[in-house]
Protein backbone atom coordinates (compact mmCIF):
# COMPACT_ATOMS: atom_id res chain seq x y z
CA UNK A 1 0.00 0.00 0.00
CA UNK A 2 1.56 3.41 -0.94
CA UNK A 3 0.72 7.00 0.71
CA UNK A 4 0.04 9.54 -1.89
CA UNK A 5 3.66 11.56 -2.77
CA UNK A 6 2.29 15.09 -1.94
CA UNK A 7 5.78 16.50 -0.35
CA UNK A 8 9.04 16.75 -1.77
CA UNK A 9 11.47 14.98 0.37
CA UNK A 10 14.66 16.25 0.98
CA UNK A 11 17.82 14.32 1.20
CA UNK A 12 19.41 14.60 4.16
CA UNK A 13 23.52 13.53 5.33
CA UNK A 14 22.13 11.15 8.25
CA UNK A 15 23.76 11.23 11.99
CA UNK A 16 24.16 8.88 14.31
CA UNK A 17 24.74 10.91 17.51
CA UNK A 18 23.67 11.23 21.10
CA UNK A 19 23.57 15.09 20.70
CA UNK A 20 19.78 15.45 22.39
CA UNK A 21 19.92 19.02 21.84
CA UNK A 22 20.45 19.00 17.61
CA UNK A 23 17.51 16.43 17.85
CA UNK A 24 15.17 19.17 19.68
CA UNK A 25 16.50 21.62 16.94
CA UNK A 26 15.23 19.37 14.11
CA UNK A 27 11.71 18.17 15.55
CA UNK A 28 11.26 22.18 16.70
CA UNK A 29 12.02 22.64 13.28
CA UNK A 30 9.31 20.32 11.78
CA UNK A 31 11.79 17.42 10.68
CA UNK A 32 11.49 14.15 11.68
CA UNK A 33 14.44 12.54 13.88
CA UNK A 34 14.34 8.80 14.93
CA UNK A 35 14.21 8.17 18.84
CA UNK A 36 15.23 5.21 21.08
CA UNK A 37 12.91 4.00 23.06
CA UNK A 38 12.87 0.33 25.02
CA UNK A 39 10.96 -1.30 22.78
CA UNK A 40 11.86 -0.24 19.46
CA UNK A 41 12.88 2.75 17.97
CA UNK A 42 10.78 5.64 16.57
CA UNK A 43 10.19 7.71 14.04
CA UNK A 44 9.61 10.99 15.78
CA UNK A 45 7.78 14.61 15.06
CA UNK A 46 6.20 17.47 16.21
CA UNK A 47 2.90 16.34 17.15
CA UNK A 48 1.56 19.94 17.36
CA UNK A 49 3.27 20.13 13.36
CA UNK A 50 0.94 18.92 10.62
CA UNK A 51 3.70 19.14 8.06
CA UNK A 52 5.95 17.19 10.45
CA UNK A 53 3.17 14.48 10.97
CA UNK A 54 2.59 14.44 7.28
CA UNK A 55 6.58 13.54 7.02
CA UNK A 56 5.89 10.46 8.73
CA UNK A 57 3.73 9.13 6.89
CA UNK A 58 6.00 9.92 3.79
CA UNK A 59 8.75 8.76 4.87
CA UNK A 60 7.31 5.32 6.00
CA UNK A 61 4.78 4.30 2.73
CA UNK A 62 2.20 4.24 5.59
CA UNK A 63 -1.08 4.29 4.79
CA UNK A 64 -3.72 7.36 6.30
CA UNK A 65 -5.81 4.97 7.66
CA UNK A 66 -2.73 4.03 10.19
CA UNK A 67 -2.76 6.00 13.61
CA UNK A 68 -0.12 6.89 15.50
CA UNK A 69 1.55 7.09 18.82
CA UNK A 70 1.79 10.08 20.51
CA UNK A 71 4.66 9.66 23.51
CA UNK A 72 4.86 12.36 26.19
CA UNK A 73 7.24 12.62 29.15
CA UNK A 74 4.93 12.88 32.36
CA UNK A 75 1.11 12.36 33.45
CA UNK A 76 0.48 15.97 33.78
CA UNK A 77 1.47 16.66 30.23
CA UNK A 78 -1.14 14.18 29.11
CA UNK A 79 -4.17 15.82 29.98
CA UNK A 80 -3.55 18.58 27.13
CA UNK A 81 -3.85 15.49 24.68
CA UNK A 82 -6.40 13.26 26.14
CA UNK A 83 -9.70 14.30 27.75
CA UNK A 84 -10.63 11.63 30.12
CA UNK A 85 -8.54 9.21 31.98
CA UNK A 86 -10.73 6.58 33.50
CA UNK A 87 -10.07 4.87 36.72
CA UNK A 88 -8.08 2.01 35.53
CA UNK A 89 -6.27 3.59 32.80
CA UNK A 90 -5.00 5.69 35.30
CA UNK A 91 -3.91 2.64 37.65
CA UNK A 92 -2.30 0.87 34.69
CA UNK A 93 -0.51 4.65 33.97
CA UNK A 94 0.93 5.11 37.47
CA UNK A 95 1.71 1.31 37.66
CA UNK A 96 3.70 0.49 34.15
CA UNK A 97 4.73 4.16 32.95
CA UNK A 98 7.05 4.94 31.62
CA UNK A 99 7.10 1.87 30.31
CA UNK A 100 6.15 -0.37 27.01
CA UNK A 101 2.08 0.45 27.66
CA UNK A 102 -0.14 2.30 25.37
CA UNK A 103 -2.96 3.62 26.26
CA UNK A 104 -6.33 4.54 23.85
CA UNK A 105 -8.12 7.75 25.25
CA UNK A 106 -10.41 10.15 24.08
CA UNK A 107 -8.09 12.96 22.08
CA UNK A 108 -7.90 16.25 23.19
CA UNK A 109 -8.69 19.20 20.59
CA UNK A 110 -4.79 19.81 20.06
CA UNK A 111 -4.29 16.46 18.72
CA UNK A 112 -5.36 16.17 15.23
CA UNK A 113 -7.62 13.95 12.65
CA UNK A 114 -4.11 12.91 11.15
CA UNK A 115 -2.60 11.76 13.97
CA UNK A 116 -5.73 9.34 15.06
CA UNK A 117 -6.71 8.83 11.60
CA UNK A 118 -10.17 9.97 12.11
CA UNK A 119 -10.61 8.48 15.51
CA UNK A 120 -11.77 9.93 18.43
CA UNK A 121 -9.43 7.86 20.62
CA UNK A 122 -5.62 9.01 20.22
CA UNK A 123 -2.66 6.58 21.28
CA UNK A 124 -0.54 7.88 23.98
CA UNK A 125 2.25 6.43 26.14
CA UNK A 126 5.43 7.40 28.11
CA UNK A 127 8.41 5.46 27.12
CA UNK A 128 11.20 4.06 29.15
CA UNK A 129 14.18 5.71 27.90
CA UNK A 130 16.49 7.96 29.72
CA UNK A 131 17.47 9.62 26.63
CA UNK A 132 14.41 10.44 24.91
CA UNK A 133 12.81 11.18 28.31
CA UNK A 134 15.18 13.80 28.23
CA UNK A 135 14.41 15.48 25.15
CA UNK A 136 11.04 15.07 26.05
CA UNK A 137 10.95 16.90 29.26
CA UNK A 138 12.82 19.83 26.93
CA UNK A 139 9.93 20.12 24.99
CA UNK A 140 6.60 21.82 24.82
CA UNK A 141 5.19 19.43 22.40
CA UNK A 142 4.42 15.82 22.05
CA UNK A 143 6.33 13.85 20.02
CA UNK A 144 4.13 11.64 17.44
CA UNK A 145 6.41 8.09 17.02
CA UNK A 146 5.49 4.85 14.92
CA UNK A 147 8.07 2.44 14.48
CA UNK A 148 11.03 3.69 12.36
CA UNK A 149 10.56 1.16 9.86
CA UNK A 150 8.96 1.04 6.46
CA UNK A 151 5.28 0.12 6.21
CA UNK A 152 4.81 -3.85 7.40
CA UNK A 153 8.67 -4.26 7.52
CA UNK A 154 9.78 -5.61 11.04
CA UNK A 155 10.83 -2.91 13.79
CA UNK A 156 14.13 -1.73 14.39
CA UNK A 157 16.10 -2.51 17.63
CA UNK A 158 19.12 -0.31 16.72
CA UNK A 159 20.41 2.44 15.38
CA UNK A 160 22.08 0.59 12.92
CA UNK A 161 18.95 -1.39 11.88
CA UNK A 162 17.23 2.37 11.77
CA UNK A 163 19.88 3.64 9.30
CA UNK A 164 20.19 0.91 7.15
CA UNK A 165 16.49 2.02 6.16
CA UNK A 166 15.16 5.18 6.08
CA UNK A 167 19.02 6.54 5.27
CA UNK A 168 18.89 10.41 3.70
CA UNK A 169 15.35 10.58 4.67
CA UNK A 170 15.66 12.05 8.14
CA UNK A 171 18.47 14.33 9.25
CA UNK A 172 19.29 12.43 12.77
CA UNK A 173 18.90 9.50 14.43
CA UNK A 174 19.33 9.63 18.22
CA UNK A 175 21.79 6.73 19.03
CA UNK A 176 20.16 5.08 22.50
CA UNK A 177 21.68 1.89 21.72
CA UNK A 178 20.02 -1.40 21.93
CA UNK A 179 16.36 -1.64 22.47
CA UNK A 180 16.18 -3.47 25.65
CA UNK A 181 12.61 -4.69 25.46
CA UNK A 182 12.89 -5.48 21.80
CA UNK A 183 8.89 -6.00 21.26
CA UNK A 184 6.07 -3.02 20.58
CA UNK A 185 4.42 -1.62 23.23
CA UNK A 186 1.47 -3.60 24.84
CA UNK A 187 -2.33 -1.23 23.32
CA UNK A 188 -4.84 -1.21 25.62
CA UNK A 189 -8.11 0.54 24.68
CA UNK A 190 -11.29 0.52 26.73
CA UNK A 191 -14.60 -0.70 25.73
CA UNK A 192 -17.72 1.09 28.11
CA UNK A 193 -14.97 1.31 30.29
CA UNK A 194 -13.66 -2.21 30.33
CA UNK A 195 -10.17 -2.95 28.95
CA UNK A 196 -9.38 -4.68 26.15
CA UNK A 197 -5.44 -5.65 24.72
CA UNK A 198 -5.52 -4.57 21.09
CA UNK A 199 -1.79 -5.39 20.35
CA UNK A 200 0.09 -7.78 22.58
CA UNK A 201 3.80 -6.49 23.46
CA UNK A 202 6.37 -5.98 25.59
CA UNK A 203 4.28 -5.71 29.06
CA UNK A 204 3.45 -9.56 30.12
CA UNK A 205 -0.40 -10.19 30.00
CA UNK A 206 0.03 -11.34 33.64
CA UNK A 207 1.19 -8.19 34.65
CA UNK A 208 -1.94 -6.01 33.49
CA UNK A 209 -4.49 -8.30 35.00
CA UNK A 210 -2.32 -8.56 38.10
CA UNK A 211 -3.55 -4.81 37.71
CA UNK A 212 -6.91 -4.74 36.26
CA UNK A 213 -8.13 -8.17 36.30
CA UNK A 214 -8.94 -10.22 33.61
CA UNK A 215 -8.94 -8.58 30.51
CA UNK A 216 -10.42 -9.37 26.70
CA UNK A 217 -7.17 -9.65 23.96
CA UNK A 218 -8.68 -8.75 19.70
CA UNK A 219 -7.77 -10.84 17.94
CA UNK A 220 -5.92 -9.72 14.33
CA UNK A 221 -7.93 -9.41 11.04
CA UNK A 222 -7.18 -8.44 8.34
CA UNK A 223 -10.25 -6.56 7.49
CA UNK A 224 -11.06 -3.17 8.45
CA UNK A 225 -8.22 -3.29 11.61
CA UNK A 226 -9.07 -1.40 14.69
CA UNK A 227 -5.44 -1.35 14.62
CA UNK A 228 -3.18 -1.68 11.80
CA UNK A 229 -0.77 -3.60 13.95
CA UNK A 230 -3.78 -6.29 13.73
CA UNK A 231 -3.24 -6.62 10.46
CA UNK A 232 -3.03 -10.29 9.73
CA UNK A 233 0.39 -9.58 7.32
CA UNK A 234 2.23 -7.02 9.41
CA UNK A 235 5.89 -7.30 10.60
CA UNK A 236 7.25 -9.34 7.80
CA UNK A 237 10.84 -9.92 6.93
CA UNK A 238 10.70 -10.51 2.63
CA UNK A 239 11.71 -13.61 2.85
CA UNK A 240 9.15 -16.69 3.04
CA UNK A 241 8.43 -16.81 6.77
CA UNK A 242 7.15 -20.26 8.15
CA UNK A 243 6.00 -20.31 11.80
CA UNK A 244 5.34 -23.96 13.14
CA UNK A 245 4.39 -25.80 10.24
CA UNK A 246 7.38 -28.01 9.69
CA UNK A 247 5.77 -29.91 6.53
CA UNK A 248 5.37 -26.42 4.40
CA UNK A 249 8.51 -25.70 5.06
CA UNK A 250 10.34 -28.93 4.27
CA UNK A 251 8.10 -29.61 0.97
CA UNK A 252 9.38 -26.17 -0.07
CA UNK A 253 13.00 -25.83 1.00
CA UNK A 254 16.03 -28.38 1.64
CA UNK A 255 16.55 -28.02 5.16
CA UNK A 256 20.09 -26.43 4.42
CA UNK A 257 18.74 -23.53 2.62
CA UNK A 258 16.62 -22.79 6.14
CA UNK A 259 17.85 -20.20 8.83
CA UNK A 260 15.80 -20.97 11.92
CA UNK A 261 14.73 -18.71 15.09
CA UNK A 262 14.36 -21.00 17.81
CA UNK A 263 13.72 -20.72 21.67
CA UNK A 264 16.54 -22.42 23.77
CA UNK A 265 17.13 -25.65 21.57
CA UNK A 266 18.18 -26.40 18.62
CA UNK A 267 15.81 -27.86 15.77
CA UNK A 268 16.87 -31.20 14.66
CA UNK A 269 15.66 -31.23 11.39
CA UNK A 270 17.65 -28.09 10.28
CA UNK A 271 21.44 -27.72 10.89
CA UNK A 272 22.31 -26.51 13.78
CA UNK A 273 24.74 -23.29 12.38
CA UNK A 274 21.65 -21.87 10.59
CA UNK A 275 19.92 -21.80 13.25
CA UNK A 276 19.53 -18.86 16.11
CA UNK A 277 18.75 -19.45 20.21
CA UNK A 278 16.74 -16.49 20.96
CA UNK A 279 17.59 -17.39 24.32
CA UNK A 280 19.57 -20.46 25.24
CA UNK A 281 18.77 -19.98 29.17
CA UNK A 282 14.87 -20.37 28.63
CA UNK A 283 14.34 -16.92 29.41
CA UNK A 284 11.31 -15.07 27.33
CA UNK A 285 12.25 -11.49 28.12
CA UNK A 286 15.90 -12.08 26.59
CA UNK A 287 14.28 -13.71 23.42
CA UNK A 288 11.77 -10.86 22.94
CA UNK A 289 14.71 -8.32 22.78
CA UNK A 290 16.83 -10.88 20.40
CA UNK A 291 13.60 -11.80 18.00
CA UNK A 292 13.45 -8.83 15.69
CA UNK A 293 17.30 -8.43 15.13
CA UNK A 294 17.33 -11.93 14.76
CA UNK A 295 14.91 -12.10 12.26
CA UNK A 296 16.63 -9.11 10.14
CA UNK A 297 19.66 -11.15 10.15
CA UNK A 298 18.21 -14.25 8.61
CA UNK A 299 16.39 -11.65 6.39
CA UNK A 300 20.10 -10.87 5.16
CA UNK A 301 21.46 -13.83 5.01
CA UNK A 302 22.02 -16.24 1.80
CA UNK A 303 19.55 -18.47 3.34
CA UNK A 304 16.42 -18.62 1.24
CA UNK A 305 13.72 -18.78 3.73
CA UNK A 306 12.53 -18.78 7.55
CA UNK A 307 11.36 -21.51 9.96
CA UNK A 308 10.37 -19.69 13.10
CA UNK A 309 8.94 -22.38 16.14
CA UNK A 310 6.30 -21.63 18.11
CA UNK A 311 7.12 -19.91 21.72
CA UNK A 312 5.37 -20.85 24.51
CA UNK A 313 2.28 -19.14 25.51
CA UNK A 314 2.47 -17.03 28.29
CA UNK A 315 4.02 -13.88 29.29
CA UNK A 316 6.53 -12.65 26.42
CA UNK A 317 5.79 -15.71 24.07
CA UNK A 318 2.58 -14.03 23.67
CA UNK A 319 3.77 -11.52 21.63
CA UNK A 320 6.40 -12.80 19.99
CA UNK A 321 3.95 -15.66 18.71
CA UNK A 322 1.67 -13.19 17.64
CA UNK A 323 4.51 -11.38 15.73
CA UNK A 324 5.86 -14.64 14.27
CA UNK A 325 2.34 -15.68 13.58
CA UNK A 326 1.62 -12.01 11.30
CA UNK A 327 5.45 -11.90 10.01
CA UNK A 328 4.31 -15.73 8.20
CA UNK A 329 1.41 -14.77 6.28
CA UNK A 330 1.52 -12.93 3.02
CA UNK A 331 -1.03 -10.88 1.06
CA UNK A 332 -2.09 -11.86 -1.96
O1 LIG B 1 6.45 0.43 21.22
C1 LIG B 1 5.78 1.11 20.46
O2 LIG B 1 4.55 1.23 20.58
C2 LIG B 1 6.50 1.85 19.34
C3 LIG B 1 7.42 2.93 19.96
C4 LIG B 1 8.11 3.77 18.94
O3 LIG B 1 6.67 3.71 20.85
N1 LIG B 1 5.59 2.43 18.43
C5 LIG B 1 4.85 1.71 17.56
O4 LIG B 1 4.09 2.49 16.73
O5 LIG B 1 4.87 0.49 17.52
P1 LIG B 1 3.38 1.91 15.42
O6 LIG B 1 2.82 3.11 14.75
O7 LIG B 1 4.35 1.12 14.63
O8 LIG B 1 2.24 1.05 15.98
C6 LIG B 1 1.19 1.70 16.63
C7 LIG B 1 -0.06 0.91 16.53
C8 LIG B 1 -0.59 0.82 15.11
O9 LIG B 1 -0.94 -0.53 14.86
C9 LIG B 1 -1.81 1.71 15.14
O10 LIG B 1 -2.80 1.26 14.29
C10 LIG B 1 -2.25 1.61 16.59
O11 LIG B 1 -1.05 1.60 17.29
N2 LIG B 1 -3.04 2.78 17.00
C11 LIG B 1 -2.64 4.05 17.11
N3 LIG B 1 -3.65 4.85 17.49
C12 LIG B 1 -4.74 4.05 17.61
C13 LIG B 1 -6.10 4.27 17.97
N4 LIG B 1 -6.55 5.48 18.27
N5 LIG B 1 -6.94 3.20 17.99
C14 LIG B 1 -6.48 1.96 17.69
N6 LIG B 1 -5.20 1.69 17.35
C15 LIG B 1 -4.35 2.72 17.30
MG1 LIG C 1 5.03 -0.33 13.52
Amino acid sequence: MKSINFLSMTLFNTSVSVDIDKAIEWLTKGECVAIPTETVYGLAANAYHPEAIAKIFEIKQRPKFDPLIVHTDSIDKLHSIVTDIPERAMRLANKFWPGPLTLLLPKSDRISDLITSGLETVAVRIPNHPMTLALLSKLDFPIAAPSANPFGYISPTSPNHVLKQLKGKIPMILNGGNCMVGIESTIIGFQDDEPVIYRLGGLPLEAIEQCVGKLKVMPFSSSQPKSPGMLASHYAPRKKLYFHDLSSCLNNFLPLEVGVIAFDKFNPSFPEENQILLSPEGNLLEAAAQLFSSMRNLDESKLKAIYAESFPQYSLGLAINDRLSRASVREQ
